[in-house]
């Protein structure tokens, strides 16, 4: 018999959370859901076919035809192509707030994750580990509503804060590093992260927030590794 612990990692834009999901999974067997590549993609095809952002019926179907998968840790497809670097750009990072505060949207992409989460669609393949004599199977899925609406029943769920320049100075390493960057400064990108949290924060349906049982873990002076570390030890924690 094998168990299924779902991992749900929660928090502001740019705070660590998919590097650290990622990581985690890997370490763990467990499979990874990034339910924001998710947001993003819809918002992609949008932009793609021309659509009024704020048209919420033509926008409800483009969710309902998009299929989005996930073959690998780090590669998203939508409707069978490699959208993985084109989901980035700022051009869907600055409008995606239309699209995560559309009711029909958040319903659709609802019913995919808990689907991938449970195994009944592909998304999360897990290998698990051993513990104990037990298969220990799972799945990380990091967003913005995973422990609150998503999974509220998950066995885990974190709730990874950082401070706010630090997120912005990690942030634009990292779109410097890809060379995605264009005339971005590093005041745009905080000023960026800033607008699009306090649009997660404050919008009507599932807005970003800590989950009552959710442990808030501070990465501002963490590395990457002590991070993955500390999940990982509250993974052990609870089995
Ligand atoms: O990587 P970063 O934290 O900047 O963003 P992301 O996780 O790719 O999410 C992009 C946007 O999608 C967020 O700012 C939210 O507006 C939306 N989102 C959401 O509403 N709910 C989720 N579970 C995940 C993302
Ligand atoms: O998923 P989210 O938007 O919360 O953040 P991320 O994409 O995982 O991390 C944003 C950037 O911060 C990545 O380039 C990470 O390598 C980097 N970073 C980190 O996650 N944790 C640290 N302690 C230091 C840097």
């Amino acid at each position: 018999m094998s168990r299924l612990f779902r991992i749900a990692i929660d928090g502001p834009g740019a705070s660590g959370k998919s590097t650290t999901a990622k990581l985690l999974a890997t370490k763990l067997g467990f499979g990874y859901i990034d339910s924001g590549a998710m947001f993003r993609a819809i918002t992609l095809k949008c932009q793609q076919q021309n659509i009024d952002l704020k048209d919420q019926e033509k926008v409800k179907q483009i969710a309902q035809s998009a299929k989005i998968n996930f073959p690998s840790l780090s590669q998203v497809e939508l409707d069978g192509k490699d959208v993985s670097e084109l989901i980035r750009n700022s051009s869907i990072t600055r409008n995606i707030s239309h699209i995560a505060s559309n009711t029909s949207v958040r319903e659709i992409l609802a019913n995919q994750q808990r689907a991938m989460a449970k195994g009944d669609i592909p998304g999360a393949n897990s290998t698990g580990f051993e513990h104990h004599g037990k298969v220990v199977k799972g799945v990380v899925m990091d967003g913005r509503d995973i422990g609150t609406v998503i999974l509220p029943d998950a066995e885990l769920k974190v709730f990874i804060e950082a401070d706010v320049k630090i997120r912005a100075k990690r942030r634009f390493d990292e779109l410097k590093n890809k060379g995605s960057l264009g005339d971005d400064t590093l005041q745009d990108v905080e000023q960026d992260l800033e607008a699009r949290d306090l649009a997660d924060r404050t919008r009507k349906i599932a807005p970003l927030l800590k989950a009552k049982d959710a442990i808030v873990l501070d990465t501002s002076a963490l590395t990457i590794e002590q991070q993955v570390e500390k999940i990982q030890d509250m993974v052990y924690e609870r089995l």
